[in-house]
């Protein structure tokens, strides 16, 4: 493998995922098929040696392009998507077109040139799993985690175009041979990630002056995983995964929101309870946690960054460090979220 395309690597995790191709295997080309849309921006790969990466500005969902870009190269990563759940409820028709059509159009391409492709997915197609605290002690479902055969549940416009887009690619293996694999990972954390997430949002908050916000009770509980660690483990699949399989990534880092949206404020030197309670997420998903044993057992991946503490105090620095990477967009994003009651 020399050359291969990152859909969507100019957003948080597929530019985070170039940096990482750049920084350990210098022998491979990347083009980056990406259509800067507000959640993408081409700052994210300022520095990148231009002979090794470059940046086409295009949509996943234009055949024409997709197939000329495809026939030049040696494997797909598709990471480029619509990916905010809140957004999704407001106007679900980006979702069904970028996440769908856009998959389809990348998954045609492949078949056709028989292309090795990746398909980058999340942990919300299964939809949500009971708090524990809402469970017996011992017994049923105390232990439960999302493994590769949980069956599919997604709950928003988001999640379920994320579903309907691994169930096409599911569907391509099987009738069209497509050598293809799936990975479904857990909440993201770390540099370049937007505004609009709830990490860097109250980060940015604090860095504002605005007071952070936390939906509902904040009992909501997400598995944290660090970027690069998203990063080698899709590595490890696009070179050494089974064609056909599908791989969950996670790195055990399970919190609740209000946990977290309190050690944001206490690494900020702030009072704990500097917050406020706003407005909840419709069909909000109770909890999410990934069991990886597969992929840690079939290709031997290990996450690195895995003390939460150190690496929110990292993110932290680098949104301070980097305003002007944020600052344009705060008031837009704040004032929209503002009208829904968030
Ligand atoms: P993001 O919103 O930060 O970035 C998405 C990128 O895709 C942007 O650069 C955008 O310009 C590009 N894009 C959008 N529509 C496009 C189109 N039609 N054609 C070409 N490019 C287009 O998203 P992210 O958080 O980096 O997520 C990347 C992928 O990882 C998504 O597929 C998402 O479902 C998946 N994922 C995300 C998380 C997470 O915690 N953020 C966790 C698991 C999986
Ligand atoms: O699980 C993987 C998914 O993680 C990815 O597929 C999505 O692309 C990604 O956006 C993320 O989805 P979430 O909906 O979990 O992430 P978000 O950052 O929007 O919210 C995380 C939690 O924090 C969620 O329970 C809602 C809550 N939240 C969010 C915001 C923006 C708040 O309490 N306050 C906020 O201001």
């Amino acid at each position: 493998m020399k050359k291969i395309i990152v859909t969507g690597g100019a957003g948080f995790i597929g530019s985070n995922f170039v940096h990482y191709v750049v920084n350990n295997h210098p022998e491979i080309h990347v083009t980056v098929l990406d259509k800067l849309t507000y959640a993408g921006n081409k700052e994210n790969l300022v520095g990148l040696p231009s002979n090794q990466v470059k940046l086409v500005v295009g949509d996943i969902a234009d055949a024409e392009l997709v197939d000329k870009l495809v026939q030049e190269t040696d494997a797909v990563v598709h990471y480029a998507a619509e990916s905010h759940n809140d957004n999704s409820l407001n106007d679900p028709f980006p979702f069904v077109q970028t996440n769908i059509i856009g998959t389809y159009t990348l998954i045609e391409a492949c078949r056709k040139h028989n292309i090795r492709y990746h398909h980058v997915s999340t942990d919300e197609v299964y939809g949500d799993l009971p708090l524990r605290e809402d469970l017996p002690e011992y017994g049923e479902g105390v232990g439960e985690k999302f493994t590769a055969e949980t069956p599919y549940n997604p709950s928003s416009p988001y999640s379920s175009t994320k579903a309907g887009s691994d169930l096409l690619v599911k569907a391509w293996v099987r009738s069209f041979g497509l050598k293809a694999t799936i990975s479904n990972c857990s909440n993201n954390y770390g540099p370049y990630q937007h505004i609009e997430k709830f990490i860097p949002r109250q980060i940015t908050n604090v860095l504002s002056g605005i007071t952070p916000k936390l939906y509902g009770e904040g009992k909501n509980v997400r598995d944290w995983i660090h970027t690069n660690d998203h990063s080698s483990a899709v590595w490890a699949i696009l070179t050494k995964g089974r064609i056909g399989e599908t791989y969950l990534i996670g790195a055990d880092g399970e919190e609740d929101n209000k946990t977290v949206i309190e050690l944001i404020l206490e690494l900020m030197g702030q009072s704990k309870d500097a917050y406020e309670h706003v407005q909840d997420r419709s069909g909000h998903d109770l909890r999410y946690a990934i069991d990886s044993t597969k992929l840690r057992e079939e290709l031997g991946w290990e996450p690195e960054f895995t003390d939460f503490r150190s690496g929110l105090v990292d993110t932290i620095q680098w949104y301070t460090d980097n305003q002007e990477w944020w600052k344009s967009e705060k008031e837009l994003i704040e004032s929209n979220y503002a009208k829904q009651g968030q």
